[in-house]
This record gives structure tokens, C-alpha cells and sequence, in this order.
């Protein structure tokens, strides 16, 4: 079924790239990470984390198993929320000054987006801007290796440890924008789960749409055989639409994130859940990492670039603020009733691992029962309605419309084209579902 998607194209791709660091899912494991960074050839390692994460048991867990293996390790936590450029020149400050043979991030995507574009900067020094595409810069490619990077994500939704991408806040441009390099690929991921369980519901929420959004975007993002064709293979990108790889982790991921986030969300000792919450999420990044997202995160970027007077209960961060998860999954049911027509079999299916079970529904129906399996989904997690749920009105949708349409790779990895006026009316239609 899936591989009628990829049908050949006249001068489009006719391969494509998986890429994937070595995998260890399970409670306990970051207790190896001493083990797993000597295998690496690491001796004087950089420990990245966050200011809320550095006092706490996991970093801990890890700090303790790193020099139970006589692991020289300098600790760097100076790393903010959603980070920008002034955190990643410092992290790369610390890192060329350090002399520095391996790095361990442990925290969300934050950290370990921080950890990947550092090691850029502090190995090959250039304008901050060279290494993104555009309209922001020329897409400078990363010239050579990093340092072997140990992965440890402490929140169930990034996916940051199995994708070659980095997303950094642009403070000139006011917005967030991705780097992407082969090379930017953690070298091993340790994912325990255990680090959810003291993660409030609504971490958990925001978290677990990102996941559902990354998994449902590169499984109805354009076909890979519709990205043009390149001699270069070194110049293939790991953003190269949907493919066979993608779609099998994806379909997992989903069934996941359906049946487990409202649970995940509601009851912190459901155990259960939240471990299928964190092992979807490497799934979907797995899927991602090797495909692409889209629409819907094209459009949080407009959300996070606007966003004022709003701060979300659970993140230690002051105003304004609107988690990642959030800022994407606002707009996705709109989106996904305007995509579907592209690929209503693809979106059919989608819902179906979503949990919508098997509706007798014609293609003509299929956006509407992803949008309806989305908005079911946030009602029962609690939520905000939309992006007036975020702070925005219809007012406020030629601009958001202005901000998103600079993602452009992200747009064109979408299975069907909308240009600004489209995306306006997609804001539009995002305002509020109940
Ligand atoms: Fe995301």
C-alpha cells in the first residue's frame, strides 16, 4: 500500500539516505553512559546541560557513571529554552577553549540542538548564518566531523538524538530557523525512560504533539522520488521527503502517540505510557531526521516569531513562551484538511494509526478525520484551542503568514503547494476548533 507513494518521477530522486546513530532504549541505561563514552575514544568530555536539569538525579546518573569510568568531565549548563545564537557562540567558546575530545548532552531538544551546532561553530568558525539555508544564509556545508556525541534526552518528544538537525533561535531574525548536516548526527543515543517520570502533564502534552506532528508530517510529506534528482550524493540531504524508512517508523510512532498520550498526560505513574511516549519519540525522529516535516512546522515558526503576553504553566522560562509542540500542533488540524486532497489515501492511513479505526470513508473525507483524530487528541490533553488558544486572532494572520513562509525547505517538503495567501487562510482556519 505505502509504496504506491513512491512512483517514479522524470528527473526526480531514485535513492534515498537513511542515517541513524547507535540506539539504547531502556530504564536504567543512562547508568552505561560512562561505558558508552569510553567505547566512543572519549577521555575529556564536555557534559551539556540545562540550569534545571544540573542539580537534579539524572545528570547525576550520568556525571557519576562518566567518572566511575575515569572520564575527565567539564560540565557547561549555561543553555536557555529554545536556544538562539548567543547560547550556541558561548557553548562553542567553551568548546574551542576546552580541548575538548567527546561531547554528552543530557535535556531535552535544546540542549542537544545546542550540543550539535556548537560543535560546528568551535570546529569550523564561520558567520553564524553560513551553515543555514535560505533566505537566512547560503547553506554552507558543515565542512568535516564533530566530536563523537553521547545523546541523552530527557523529555518524550524531540527526537533531537536520531536527526541530523539543529533548530536555532536567529535573534536578528527573531525566529527559529534549522541547520542541517549528515554530520550533525549524535554518534549514540541512550533513552531512558525513567527520566519522564516526574515530567508534569503538561510537558508530557506539548512533548507528545511534537511527536504525533513529526510522525505524521514525513508520513505524508511529499515522496521522495518528487525532490529532484542530485548527482552530488554528498549534497543529498537527510530532509528528502518520505520514503519506505520513514514510513515504517512513523506508522509506529503514530500508533503511540494515539493510544497512549491522553493516558501519559493524565497519570504520571502510568508507566506504560509514558515509556511508549519516549521510545515513539526517537521513532518519529528516526522518521523525521531521515525525511523532513512540513507544514505544520513551517507555521510554528510564525507562532513562536509573534508570540507575546503568553507563558505556559510547567516551563521555567519567562514570557513570552509557547512549547514547540504546541506552537505546531495549533495549526495542524487546518492543515491537514487543506493537504489531504494531495494524498487522501496517505492521510487515511495516518488517522487510521491514530486511532480512528476503520471508518468507511471516501478520499473526499480524509482531511476532516485526521483534523477530527488531531482536535480529539488536544481536547483530551487539555490543550490550547487554536492559535487564539496562543494569544493570536484573525488580525494577527498576514503576519504570522509573513514569518512562516521563510521556512522554505519545510513548505516545499509539503504534498501540496501553498503559497502566503494560502497559508494566511490556513492561520485563519487554525483560530479556533471548538
Ligand atoms: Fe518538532
Amino acid at each position: 500500500m505505502g509504496c504506491q507513494y513512491f512512483h517514479p518521477v522524470e528527473g526526480g530522486a531514485d535513492s534515498f539516505t537513511v542515517a541513524m546513530p547507535r540506539y539504547t532504549f531502556g530504564r536504567g541505561c543512562l547508568g552505561e553512559a560512562g561505558d558508552r563514552a569510553r567505547a566512543l575514544g572519549m577521555k575529556r568530555i564536555a557534559l551539556f546541560t540545562d540550569p534545571v536539569l544540573v542539580d537534579g538525579p539524572y545528570l547525576a546518573r550520568v556525571r557519576n557513571s562518566l567518572r566511575a569510568r575515569n572520564l575527565d568531565v567539564a560540565l557547561f549548563c549555561d543553555i536557555r529554552i529554545e536556544p538562539d545564537d548567543d547560547t550556541v557562540t558561548r557553548a562553542a567558546g567553551f568548546l574551542a577553549a576546552g580541548n575538548f575530545d567527546g561531547v554528552v548532552s543530557v535535556g531535552g531538544g535544546s540542549v542537544m540542538d545546542t550540543a550539535k551546532a556548537s560543535m560546528v561553530h568551535a570546529l569550523y568558525p564561520a558567520n553564524f548564518t553560513d551553515y543555514f539555508g535560505p533566505p537566512v544564509g547560503p547553506a554552507k556545508p558543515v565542512p568535516g566531523p564533530l566530536l563523537p556525541h553521547l545523546a541523552c534526552p530527557t523529555t518524550s518528544g524531540t527526537g533531537s538524538e536520531c536527526t541530523s538537525v539543529s533548530v536555532i533561535r536567529l535573534n536578528a531574525w527573531n525566529t527559529k530557523f534549522v541547520m542541517g548536516s549528515p554530520h550533525l548526527l549524535p554518534d549514540e543515543a541512550l533513552v531512558d525512560p525513567a527520566v519522564c517520570d516526574s515530567l508534569p502533564g503538561g510537558v508530557v502534552a506539548s512533548t507528545g504533539f511534537d511527536l504525533l506532528c513529526h510522525a505524521i508530517e514525513c508520513y505524508t510529506a511529499k515522496a521522495y522520488t518528487k525532490w529532484q534528482r542530485i548527482n552530488d550524493v554528498s549534497a543529498r540531504t537527510m530532509l528528502q521527503g518520505a520514503n519506505p524508512w520513514s514510513d515504517m517508523a512513523a506508522r509506529r510512532a503514530l500508533e503511540i502517540v494515539g493510544r497512549y498520550l491522553i493516558r501519559g498526560v493524565a497519570d504520571s505513574s502510568d508507566r506504560e505510557a509514558r515509556d511508549a511516549l519516549m521510545f515513539g519519540a526517537s521513532l518519529a525522529g528516526m522518521a523525521f531526521g531521515n525525511s523532513g516535516t512540513h507544514l505544520p512546522h513551517a507555521m510554528s515558526y510564525g507562532i513562536t516569531h509573534l508570540m507575546r503576553d503568553i507563558m505556559t504553566e510547567g516551563y521555567e522560562i519567562p514570557a513570552p513562551f509557547v512549547p514547540h509542540g504546541i506552537s505546531v500542533v495549533v495549526s495542524a488540524p487546518a492543515i491537514f484538511r487543506y493537504l489531504a486532497s494531495a494524498a487522501p489515501a496517505r492521510h487515511l492511513e495516518a488517522a487510521r494509526y491514530l486511532g480512528v479505526g476503520d471508518v468507511d470513508v471516501g478520499a473526499d473525507d480524509a482531511g476532516e478525520v485526521v483534523a477530527g483524530r488531531i482536535v480529539e487528541l488536544m481536547r483530551g490533553t487539555g490543550v490550547p484551542n487554536g492559535i487564539s488558544g496562543v494569544g493570536f486572532a484573525v488580525a494577527d494572520t498576514r503576519r504570522l503568514a509573513q514569518s512562516a513562509i521563510r521556512q522554505t525547505r519545510a513548505i516545499n517538503n509539503a504534498p501540496r503547494v501553498a503559497d502566503m495567501d494560502d497559508i494566511q487562510r490556513l492561520y485563519e482556519a487554525a483560530v479556533s476548533y471548538w
